[in-house]
């Protein structure tokens, strides 16, 4: 059965549309066949392109992201997605708030998929510089895996 995979941030720009892309090139590896997107819990970047320094770190490990565009959770998300994966614990606060009653989606922390990261928040990049895109590449290509391995039952 396909299985689909939302991504959750503040703001849709840095850091879910780099799990999105991450965890695409590892469901690939994997031959698992799941719908994956990503959303912001923010209004502030809706329709906008990811941030120039996420699109630069994907581009420096072979990933195209700079066609994304920026959209907000919906209601509908949490019936539409089997997972919905937060990248820092104010996000899966803020999805626990917005579930609806009939939401089937299971809610996680990307890094919960890491043995030894339960917990752990990807740390929010935008206030930093370049070398924290990298970090964030580092956690999302992480967690992409672990969850990937996850749903494959690998
Ligand atoms: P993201 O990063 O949640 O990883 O997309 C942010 C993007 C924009 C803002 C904050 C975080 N902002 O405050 O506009």
């Amino acid at each position: 059965m396909v299985k689909s995979v939302l991504f959750v941030c503040l703001g849709n720009i840095c850091r879910s549309p780099l799990a999105e892309a991450a965890f695409s090139r590892e469901a690939r590896r994997l031959g698992l066949d799941v719908d994956i997107d990503s959303a912001g819990t923010g209004t502030w970047h809706i329709g906008h392109p990811p941030d120039s320094r996420a699109s630069a770190v994907a581009a420096r490990n072979g990933v195209d992201i700079a066609h994304l565009r920026a959209r907000q959770v919906t209601a509908d998300d949490f019936r539409r997605f089997d997972y919905i994966v937060a990248l820092d614990a104010e996000n899966l606060t803020d999805l626990r708030r917005m579930r609806p009653a009939d939401g089937k989606a299971e809610l996680s922390l990307l890094l919960d998929h890491v043995e030894g990261r339960v917990g752990q928040a990807v740390a929010d990049p935008y206030y930093g510089g370049e070398e924290h895109f990298d970090v964030t590449w580092s956690d999302v290509t992480e967690g992409a895996k672990g969850l990937a391995r996850r749903i494959a039952g690998r």
